[in-house]
């Protein structure tokens, strides 16, 4: 297949972009390299091409025989959204209609990455696909007018669509070091530069932790089967992992690990935890990595390949 990778220098992107090569398929990133990294991609016979999502219309007659597009490219991030809201919708949702756009013309499948984060002031745990969203942040209102257009274009032009949301995803190549980092490479990180570890709140709100290898598994499944939702499918399997078990755990790997605890960050939610009633029916046959298995790994993989992601574009915008 020739596949699109949008944010395909990114974390998950290029997971996704490893895998899909290693498969034989010839793969396409679409990366602005804002957070993402060239060197992720190393060493793999793939086409880059260094530009926002937001021009995808310059490149309609090379992406006019793709089998699907992995739209994976996004200003990510809550305060780096409530920080710079309009350039978040203009990237999350604007570029989102650009790529539909491109999609309607050419038929092309498109698997769109939206985020847990759309339930926002919807408190009821856990969550499935079928209760009220209501966003409390600008990237969630980015990320759910992107699930408006997904569907619009499924139900006005019959773009084949699927439409996933995104728990809080971990592993390998998700950068540690950038003002906007995710909190597990982030504490990885400072444990190994043997700094104190921050923690906003008491350490006891919870996520539903996914390993990156399980998104990769689903994402594959889904175009090589040609899955195919309109409907949102959350993409977590029903963990419930509070911030303290996680420091719990990187303490077997940095036994002299120290902890700060500071006030709540503005934009986080207290618990997140997906039903996977929907995700294991459609994707029964996934293999799950477990969180402490997959936890251990990231480590390693962070102590040996540091030098691979550290040192990128610190994120200031
Ligand atoms: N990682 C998670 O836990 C998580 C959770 C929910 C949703 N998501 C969504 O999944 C997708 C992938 O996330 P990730 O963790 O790999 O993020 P990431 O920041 O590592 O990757 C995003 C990529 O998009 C690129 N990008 C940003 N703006 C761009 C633009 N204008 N044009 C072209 N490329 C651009 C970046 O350079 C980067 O390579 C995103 O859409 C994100 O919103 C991720």
């Amino acid at each position: 297949m020739k596949l699109l990778v949008t944010g395909g220098c990114g974390f998950v992107g290029s997971n996704l972009t490893h895998a899909l090569a290693n498969l034989g398929h010839e793969v396409v990133v679409l990366d602005d390299l804002s957070t993402g990294l060239r060197s992720n991609l190393k060493g793999l016979n793939v086409e880059i091409i260094e530009d926002s999502i937001l021009n995808v219309d310059k490149y309609r007659n090379d992406f006019k025989d793709l089998d699907a597009i992995f739209h994976l490219g996004a200003r990510g991030s809550v305060p780096r959204s409530i920080k710079n809201p309009v350039l978040t919708h203009e990237v999350n949702a604007t570029a989102t209609l650009r790529i539909l756009e491109l999609a309607r013309l050419s038929g092309t499948h498109v698997i769109f990455s939206s985020s847990s984060s759309v339930y926002g002031r919807n408190g009821d745990l856990p969550k499935n696909e079928k209760l009220w969203l209501s966003p409390i942040t600008p990237y969630a209102a980015s990320k759910l007018a992107g699930e408006g257009y997904v569907q619009a274009y499924a139900g006005s032009y019959e773009v084949p669509v699927t439409l996933f949301r995104f728990f809080n995803i971990f592993g390998p190549r998700q950068r540690p070091d950038h003002d906007y980092a995710a909190v597990i490479p982030k504490w990885i990180w400072s444990a190994m530069n043997n700094e104190t570890i921050q923690v906003f709140g008491d350490g006891e709100q919870t996520r539903d932790f996914t390993y990156v290898d399980t998104v990769l598994n689903t994402l594959i499944k889904t175009v090589e089967e040609k899955i195919v939702s309109a409907d949102p499918i959350n993409l977590a399997f029903g963990n419930r992992i509070s911030l303290n078990q996680v420091i719990a755990l990187l303490k077997g790997h940095f036994p002299n690990l120290q902890v700060n605890f500071q006030g709540i960050r503005s934009g986080d939610v207290q618990h997140s935890q997906n039903d996977p009633k929907l995700i294991n029916q459609l994707f029964s046959n996934i293999e799950i990595t477990g969180f402490e298995d997959a936890l251990n790994r990231t480590v390693e993989w962070l102590q040996q390949n540091h030098t691979q992601i550290v040192g990128g574009p610190k994120v200031v915008d």
